[in-house]
């Protein structure tokens, strides 16, 4: 079986340019999440023995496990040269890496380092999620925000790791998705996963009902039209919600759904970030076959003007995605002028 590294090595031979920086900040990441992930593993031991406290052995503050994450691959970020600024969910400001580290990267990375943190201590799936760009600024200066603001068209690579019944590691460069499982008994992660398609349609809808008044109307009547009965079309559909984007959007990857985060009138984005949620997952959705938009333009094509902005996600498989697009023209056009 082809192991994740050996995988990675086989693109950068496809490509007669390549360096191998982009092989190693690849690989970068991979080790992060595997430290990540043995950390995981052990927090939920801990929990159901009730031994994971606000301090350690040693007397120490107990790091959060969004804090040592992100502190896991920031580290193997700077560490590796290849990176010169990271925009993280865990940092208001973007990290930008000195002269004596990466300031040479021609990459910058965008990363949710834990996502579904809330669901941490119950024992459901979290994941993390990446994005890379190549720099706009010169190699050897240091990085800039507009290094990061930069449209999900221009992403070099992105991917997710889903630490869940297994933990898989699901990457694209734009050339198709990949999924490789970790066996934790040998530490490597294997290709499980090629060449990964999300169906056209399928039967499952997953969004926060509980926000059903504050939905704009396009939504209100696009959930009605899932719980609609109609053989031909499967419907009604079924409803699943984890709430870790990253197991949600994994599972109708596999079986084919859709994917709702709406924004409200008061809050026209919504809650996820456009950085570092919704444009790397539109990257593998789009490039699996699906679809991704904020409900009236595609995700990968919004102008960011801030590293935590937010979008509405609409995001999944091609066919119940252009459905759900269909409603938000027809009922909430105007939603559309404020975002
Ligand atoms: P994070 O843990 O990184 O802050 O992300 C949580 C996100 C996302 O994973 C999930 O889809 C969404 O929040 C769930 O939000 P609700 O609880 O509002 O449904
Ligand atoms: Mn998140
Ligand atoms: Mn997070």
């Amino acid at each position: 079986m082809k192991t994740l590294v050996e995988f990675i090595n086989d693109k950068q031979v496809e490509y007669p340019g390549a360096t191998g920086e982009f092989t190693r900040l690849l690989n970068d990441i991979t080790i992060a999440a595997k430290i990540v992930n043995r950390e995981i593993r052990i927090a939920g031991l801990a929990d159901i023995n009730g031994m994971f406290g606000s301090t350690n052995i040693q007397g120490e503050e107990q790091q959060k496990l969004d804090v040592f994450a992100n502190n896991h691959f920031i580290n193997a970020l700077k560490h590796g040269g290849q990176c010169a600024a990271i925009a993280s969910e865990e940092n208001e400001d973007l990290i930008i890496f000195g002269n004596a580290y990466s300031q040479k990267g021609k990459y910058v990375v965008a990363m949710d380092p834990v996502d579904g943190s809330s669901n941490i201590e119950v024992n459901v799936p979290i994941g993390t999620i990446f994005s890379i760009y190549r720099r706009l600024t010169p190699e050897g200066t240091s990085a800039t925000v507009d290094d990061l603001l930069q449209r999900g068209r221009r992403m070099v690579a992105a991917g997710y790791v889903i630490y869940g019944s297994s933990t898989i590691l699901v990457y694209t460069t734009g050339n198709g998705v990949n999924g490789f499982t970790y066996d934790p008994s040998v530490g490597l992660f294997f290709l499980s996963h090629p060449d990964m398609r999300i169906p056209d349609t399928g039967n499952i809808y997953s969004i926060n009902e509980a926000n059903y008044i504050y939905f704009p109307d396009g939504v209100k009547k696009y959930i009605k039209y899932c719980q609609e009965d109609d053989k031909a079309t499967n419907r009604p559909y079924n409803t699943r919600y984890i709430g870790s984007l990253v197991a949600d959007v994994h599972r109708n990857m596999l079986r084919g759904g859709i994917f709702i985060y709406p924004g409200n009138r008061k809050n026209p984005t919504g809650k996820l970030r456009l950085l570092y949620e919704c444009a790397p997952m539109a990257f593998i959705i789009e490039q699996a076959g699906g679809k991704a938009s904020n409900g009236f333009t595609p995700i990968l094509d919004i102008e960011p003007y801030d590293i935590h902005q937010r979008a509405p996600l609409f995001i999944g498989s091609k066919q119940m995605v252009a459905k759900a697009e269909e409603f938000m023209k027809e009922y909430s056009g105007d939603f559309k002028d404020l975002l």
